[in-house]
């Protein structure tokens, strides 16, 4: 369905250019391809620009591909031109379902026939966004993690009305495009990694809640903890270490009954105006005075520094990153 193959692509477009359109900006910078971007905002371009100079340095760390330059960045003034030429599109958008719908829409009454379009919703079914366009064949969810430049994975699926290949040619393209990908063949709300993310954060907002820990203790717990095991080994994994050399069988005999207790409360807490300034106000006391830019640039660095020391960067490893 698609002119040009994952391997040949060299112009991509990235409309909503905030967080993560930004993150991926930089992101298929550093792997050489020619960026278009558009935003709305006033202010977007830049922000844009800020956010891929601030990524940069990591990036350099990362190993950039030849000819790799932020000079191969275009602001578009138009979503119509930004996607005049693109050979892949990446949506990064408000999370609002209905913007989402009339977005895609527009995205694929613009892009040139065939052209697969990814949205990086967090969480929507592509099912339900790709309502109101005309060819949603083409219409992906590419999921990615904050930052898309530094954190390899992408989470990969279609809804209802794509294409099987479609979801394929995506899939491929983002392990060229430098990605670790995993290809769903199913629409789960939430995709694997947010689902165990939010429950995760649900129990550390109820622990808050209920004064049963602090915002410092929830991160403690994390990053002097399992966070340091889960970036080597996955939670299944680290747990069959558990059961020693019986492995995950003897871990689920020795404490799959106290899966029933059960520990943790699974219903989303109330986010009231305590537990909202609580949380807050425990993060700015976590920033000790560092800004939202020192703290991205001390956790590119110690990222960087993970993927290094287990292999992970191009040229020394899996080349995820
Ligand atoms: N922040 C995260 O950690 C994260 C992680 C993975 C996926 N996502 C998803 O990525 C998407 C973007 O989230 P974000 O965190 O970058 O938000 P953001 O608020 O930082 O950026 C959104 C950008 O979209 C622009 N925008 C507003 N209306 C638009 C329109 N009609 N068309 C195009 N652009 C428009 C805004 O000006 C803004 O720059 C969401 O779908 C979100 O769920 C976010």
């Amino acid at each position: 369905m698609k002119k040009t193959s994952p391997e040949d692509v060299r112009r991509v477009a990235c409309v909503g250019a905030g967080v993560i359109g930004g993150g991926w900006v930089a992101h298929f910078l550093a792997r050489g391809y020619d960026v278009t971007a558009w935003d709305p905002a006033p202010d977007a371009e830049a922000r844009l620009r800020r956010l891929v100079d601030a990524a940069w340095p990591a990036l350099v760390q990362l190993g950039l591909a030849p000819d790799a330059s932020p000079d191969r960045l275009t602001v578009a003034p138009t979503l119509e031109q930004a996607v005049a030429e693109a050979e892949f599109v990446q949506e990064s958008a408000p999370e609002k379902l209905d913007l989402k719908r009339e977005l895609l829409a527009k995205l694929d009454a613009a892009t040139p026939a065939g052209v697969v379009i990814a949205s990086s919703t967090s969480g929507y079914p592509m099912t339900d966004m790709q309502t109101e366009a005309a060819t949603p064949g083409r219409l992906v969810v590419g999921h990615p993690f904050n930052p898309p430049y530094l954190i390899p994975l992408v989470e990969v699926v279609g809804g209802e009305h794509t294409d099987p290949e479609a979801v394929r040619w995506a899939s491929r393209f983002y392990e060229i495009a430098g990605k670790s990908v995993i290809t769903m063949d199913r629409e789960v709300p939430g995709f694997i990694a947010n689902r165990l993310q939010e429950a995760l954060w649900r129990e550390a907002l109820h622990m808050v809640a209920n004064g049963e820990a602090t915002v410092a203790d929830i991160d403690r717990s994390i990053t002097e903890g399992p966070g340091l095991r889960w970036a080597v080994m996955g939670p299944m994994l680290t747990f069959a270490l558990a059961g020693g050399e019986g492995g995950m069988a003897h871990m689920l005999d020795h404490f799959g009954p106290s899966l029933k207790s059960p520990w943790t409360r699974l219903e989303a807490p109330e986010l009231d105006k305590e537990l909202y300034d609580g949380v807050v106000s425990g993060c700015d006391d976590a920033a000790d005075g560092r800004s939202i830019a020192d703290l991205v640039a001390a956790r590119d660095r110690d990222v960087i520094a993970v993927l290094r020391a287990t292999g992970r960067l191009p040229g020394n490893g899996t080349g995820d990153a």
